[in-house]
């Protein structure tokens, strides 16, 4: 049984730090931002509200869109590297915020940036098991409270945000076509946090060494970016006896404009068929897809029939593809 996502959903924080914001406090300017990278703002959430607070709204929205109520929800698959709290799962927190379904499934999945799509395949499986009927799938981050705000090659880059879709089974032509998922541990510290976990709990003389922020390679970063995201599309479009010709809208994960262009060169598909929405938003990790499906879909970029092929990559190394029929 395939499964079709008959609803997205998206959360954004409403307060708004421009590129010129972040002149006062760090060694950088608008003109480097851009430049580099193409954002020229991002979304950061107020401090008393937590990751699953983003969750539920964009969770909601999705399932206003679906037109089902959140206790018909029988799975909640939420892909993140901000979890509230080490554990339990996030999803269980956004489970209750929404009164989705108490005795359904919900937890989480870590697979950084790539955290939608490998939350996205899961979803798919129990759905194509028969195992549930109603699977929301978020992608959710407040990077702004794990990104080191003194670091420079960091702070600009990312944002926080949340979006949201809902699946069910679908016995027609569209649909989800493919996911596929891929991991390369041996770059498992070009993208991470070195505190805060089992290896090396938080002391004080840890958070001296600022261990509890994330730590990036970002030229080896760069590098798998532009080539795994184009491998993986690639692949799914031959899995499914696809080509780029067929291919209505390229949804990559926002991380870069210039990876986003090199992608698009590897693959031979014009820029003006990505969808790119990093200068409001910045990189949201997980939540970047789910966005900026979300944002597509409700402007009517996306059309009933779109061949839409999705890209990510991101800590881990993990990164993966989605094609999907709308
Ligand atoms: C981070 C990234 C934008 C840096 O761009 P880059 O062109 O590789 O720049 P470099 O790291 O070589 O740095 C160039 C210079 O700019 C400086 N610089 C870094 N950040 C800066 C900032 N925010 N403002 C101004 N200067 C900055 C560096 O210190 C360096 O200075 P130096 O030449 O005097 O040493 C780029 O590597 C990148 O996008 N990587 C992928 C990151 C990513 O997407 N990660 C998440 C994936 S999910």
């Amino acid at each position: 049984m395939r499964s079709r996502i008959i609803g997205t959903g998206r959360a954004l924080p409403e307060r708004v730090v421009t590129n010129h914001d972040l002149e006062r406090t760090l060694d950088t300017s608008d003109a480097w931002i851009r430049e580099r990278t193409g954002v020229r703002e991002r979304r950061i959430l107020a401090p008393e509200l937590a990751t699953s607070d983003l969750a539920a709204e964009a969770g909601r929205d999705a399932c206003r869109a679906a037109g089902i109520e959140p206790k018909q929800i029988d799975c909640i698959v939420l892909g993140t590297v901000t979890p509230d709290v080490p554990f339990p799962a996030t999803a269980a927190y956004v489970q209750r915020k929404l009164g989705a379904r108490a005795g359904g499934a919900a937890f989480d999945v870590s697979a950084a940036c790539a955290g939608f799509l490998y939350a996205l395949g899961v979803a798919d499986g129990f759905i194509g098991r028969g195992m549930f009927r109603r699977v929301l799938v978020i992608g959710v981050e407040v990077l702004s409270r794990i990104v080191d705000p003194m670091d420079r090659s960091t702070a600009v880059l990312f944002g926080d945000g949340a979006g949201a879709v809902v699946l069910a089974p679908e016995e027609g032509p569209r649909g989800l076509f493919s996911t596929h998922l891929f991991a390369d541990g041996e770059y498992a510290d070009s993208l991470h946090i070195p505190g805060g976990g089992t290896k090396a709990p938080l002391s004080a003389a840890a958070l001296e060494r600022r261990e509890q922020f994330v730590r990036m390679n970002g030229r080896e970063v760069y590098q798998h970016a532009v080539r795994n995201m184009a491998a993986a599309a690639q692949i799914a479009l031959q899995a499914n006896q696809l080509s780029r010709a067929d291919v209505a809208w390229v949804i990559p994960h926002q991380a870069n404009r210039r990876i986003v262009e090199a992608v698009a060169e590897r693959l031979d598909i014009g820029l003006e068929r990505f969808i790119v929405n990093l200068d409001r938003y910045g990189n949201t990790s997980s939540a970047s897809l789910p966005i900026a499906l979300s944002e597509a879909v409700d402007s009517g970029q996306v059309s009933d029939g779109d061949l839409l092929l999705l890209v990510a990559l991101g800590g881990g190394l993990a990164w993966a593809s989605a094609l999907i029929r709308w």
